[in-house]
């Protein structure tokens, strides 16, 4: 059993009234205006959350948001804890356990990336096919929680191949065009140098971040189906010659999130 889970569950379900959740998203750096989509939300910090981690860089609200999205119920988890925050796994990873408690079996996770395939530019969506752990670490290391007992886990299907397919219906739908492609974390909190994003493309990266795969794995873990999608903010390093900041990854979430909005809201429609 994770510590606090069952404190975390009941504190929810008691601000809940009711509402059960059937689809989470946990929104990425800068892209989190879809929870404004939520009709009648009820918004709890995650500081108040028992076991709850709150994050700690500019761009991440800390709180949970529920309520009813093109029909379906939701729970929105605007921003999300980082390793590169100095974090440990299991606090990066505590959201996702609770994800679990609640019942949830669909998750839809959202980033912010560094292009490394050369057709992408900033502002593009790439639904994510799969992903490499370039973290040097794992969630699962030793079993999860305390008696978890270790797990060979299976990743051939980490992101749901149903979910990729109803993210592609509703992008056409929308008439929107998006890539498909490989999602690689890196730990952080530094921006790749060129010779790793050379060796990265060389591996089959598309995108770089430093977010989403613990949670990904820990999910999966659970056996809850995952959807995602990144945001390119910006052309990885030694692409462009450009040089990165964070400010920049922010302002080019901040002008494609009403793309992104739509393409969720249209894509959990559908679930
Ligand atoms: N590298 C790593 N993480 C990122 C990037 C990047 O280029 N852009 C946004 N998050």
């Amino acid at each position: 059993m994770i510590p606090n889970i069952k404190e975390a569950r009941e504190f929810l379900e008691s601000k809940l009234a009711g509402f059960k959740p059937e689809v989470a998203l946990i929104t990425g750096s800068g892209l989190s205006d879809i929870a404004k989509a939520l009709a009648n939300p009820v918004k709890i910090a995650y500081g108040d959350i028992p076991g709850f981690p709150k994050p700690s860089i500019p761009g991440h609200e800390a709180q949970m948001s529920f309520g009813e999205l093109a029909g379906k119920k939701v729970a929105i988890l605007m921003g999300r804890i980082h390793l590169y925050e100095g974090r440990t796994l299991a606090e990066v990873t505590y959201p996702i356990n609770v994800v679990d408690a609640l019942g949830i079996k669909i998750l839809i996770v959202t980033n912010a990336a560094g292009g490394i395939n050369p057709q992408y530019k900033p502002g593009d969506l790439m639904i994510i096919e799969d992903q490499i752990n370039f973290m040097g670490t794992n969630p699962l290391l030793g079993g999860l929680g305390e008696n978890g007992g270790i797990k060979f886990l299976d990743m051939s299907q980490a992101y749901s191949p149903r979910l990729r397919e109803k993210l592609d219906n509703a992008a056409e739908k929308l008439h929107m065009s998006i890539w498909r492609g490989v999602y690689l974390a890196t730990i952080g909190p530094v921006y790749e140098t060129p010779a790793e994003v050379k060796a990265f493309a060389w591996i089959g990266a598309d995108a770089v971040g430093m977010s989403t795969v613990p949670e990904v794995i820990v999910a999966r873990y659970h056996n809850i189906e995952v959807a995602g999608i990144s945001c390119i903010t910006n052309l990885a390093a030694g692409i462009s010659g450009k040089k990165l900041s964070h400010d920049e990854v922010l302002e080019v979430a901040a002008a494609a999130q009403e793309k992104l909005s739509k393409l969720l809201a249209e894509f959990i429609s559908t679930l």
